[in-house]
């Protein structure tokens, strides 16, 4: 199946979508996602490598999950939300937590290699261009290292696929990409590299996983 040919968010229009939603972000959307959240950060803290960036930080929901032996740095376009991920981390004294910065994830300042892990939970469908995230993301891990997302990507067929389609012009109010796919985000030869499994709730969104 092709590309779904999703419409693209510009970089402004992420951050006026996420200053609008980072006071309700938690309470709306905190806790139908928390347990692919969850299993994505169990699969970083079961891989090697201290070294993890964590793309799309919003509002730091994942932090406190991360085990203490890894160091996290997290990166965000929108001022709102990184607000509340530091407010997070400074009243659960998340002492792993090294930086959190106003970044683009899909051009960063990082040197090759950096980290040993990169993971992207909820962000795939947000950026601007998800094959330019996944192109930086390979660039800032060692090779050898790990790259996760947890993400929605639209149904191959079915009722959720109509849903999916028909919500699509409502991109740009939602923040996400209803009608994203799995192939925006990869190339061909990544995509049969990639280990996917559904995650709740429904297996509405799918935890990948590559090896660098
Ligand atoms: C749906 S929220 C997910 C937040 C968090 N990962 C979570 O699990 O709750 C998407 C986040 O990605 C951020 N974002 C979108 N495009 C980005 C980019 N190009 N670089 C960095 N962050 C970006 C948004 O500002 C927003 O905070």
């Amino acid at each position: 199946m092709p590309p779904s040919p999703h419409t693209a968010l510009s970089a402004d229009a992420v951050k006026t979508a996420y200053r609008r939603w980072a006071t309700v972000y938690d309470t709306v959307f905190g806790s139908i996602s928390s347990f692919g959240r969850r299993c994505a950060v169990a699969e970083v803290n079961r891989l090697p490598g201290k070294k993890v960036l964590e793309v799309g930080v919003g509002t730091g929901l994942a932090l406190p999950a991360y085990n203490q032996d890894k160091r996290i740095t997290g990166i965000d376009l929108s001022t709102d939300m990184l607000k509340r991920a530091k407010q997070r981390v400074e009243r659960q004294n998340l002492v792993n937590v090294d930086n959190l910065l106003e970044m683009d994830a899909e051009a960063t300042s990082f040197e090759d290699g950096y980290f040993d892990i990169a993971v992207g939970m909820f962000v795939a469908s947000v950026v601007p261009h998800p094959d330019r995230l996944f192109a930086e993301l390979k660039r800032v891990v060692r090779p050898g290292g790990h790259i996760l997302f947890v993400n929605h990507f639209i149904a191959q067929k079915g009722i959720r696929y109509y849903v999916e389609r028909i919500m699509a012009p409502a991109s740009k109010a939602l923040g996400w990409h209803p009608d994203f796919s799995i192939e925006s985000l990869l190339p061909p030869e990544e995509l049969r590299k990639a280990r996917t499994q559904p995650v709740q709730p429904f297996g509405l969104f799918t935890l990948v996983s590559l090896a660098r």
